[in-house]
């Protein structure tokens, strides 16, 4: 069942989700390479508790870190190890979550460390794209399953794989509320869209194939191909005549 949020609930989902974009963009100016996962783990750990809240992902479901840190061809959920070294070329995804106030907030960014391939960059340009896309026209009374037609139908015209394994969320009192949101979908099917819905869109986009393999450790997910993967990820409001993002 989908939980539609009240003013006063949304307001108290302002804070979560403004440390989740604040948490984002710190990672972001300290990420380069020579770091482990595991350190920028320790910068998102630091960051998020020095905001009074609580790095939602550890612990969640087991997961024993405060953020996910996907390398290359890792597309989702890569545990923080002090073995992974970031170099010059990579793309890293860091997905994380911050709980304050009683509610979640969840963001996403992919960061590329030093001089990357042309071709991956644009990988990771079109992933950001494929969440503005899907954001086009969305609104209270749109069709839910609108959103993953236009991340597909975007990712597809540059010949990516939309990955299928992993959704995007509602989002709460708890971290992954319904519904289910689809990078991928037909136009005009699925519950239309109520205003004060609170939604995470996150486009996970592979160069080639997107299948994937489940590591050994049960979270982190690899592309079969190799090929390398993005993943880009805002918490929003549906509203009557539009979208306000929180973690932007
Ligand atoms: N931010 C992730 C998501 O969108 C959560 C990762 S699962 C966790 O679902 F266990 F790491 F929390
Ligand atoms: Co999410």
């Amino acid at each position: 069942m989908i939980h539609v949020k009240s003013e006063r609930e949304i307001d108290l989902m302002r804070e979560p989700c403004r440390i989740v974009r604040d948490t984002l963009a710190f990672v972001g100016s300290r990420i380069k390479a020579g770091m482990t996962t595991k350190e920028v783990d320790e910068l998102v750990d630091r960051y998020i508790r020095s905001e009074g809240a609580y790095p939602s992902c550890l612990g969640y479901a087991g997961y024993p870190a405060s953020a996910c840190v996907s390398v290359n061809e890792m597309v989702v959920h890569g545990i923080p190890d002090d073995e992974t070294v970031l170099r010059d070329g990579d793309i890293v995804s860091v997905d994380l979550c911050a709980y304050k106030n009683g509610y979640h907030g969840d963001g996403c960014r992919t960061f590329c460390i030093g001089e990357v391939a042309p071709e991956v960059k644009q990988l990771v340009k079109v992933t950001e794209e494929c969440f503005f896309k899907a954001i086009e026209g969305l609104r209270a009374g749109t069709p839910l399953y609108d959103i993953g037609y236009r991340v597909q139908s975007y990712a597809e015209s540059f010949g990516y794989g939309v990955i299928r394994a992993y959704t995007g969320h509602g989002i709460g009192k708890e971290m992954h509320e319904d519904p289910s949101v689809p990078n991928f979908g037909r136009p005009g099917t699925g519950v239309r869209l109520k205003a004060g819905t609170v939604l995470c869109i996150e486009p996970m986009i592979a160069m080639g194939t997107y299948r994937v393999r489940l590591l050994d450790d049960g979270w982190g997910a690899v592309t079969q191909d190799g090929k390398p993967a993005a993943h880009y990820e805002n918490t929003l409001v549906i509203r009557e005549d539009g979208v306000e993002i929180l973690t932007l």
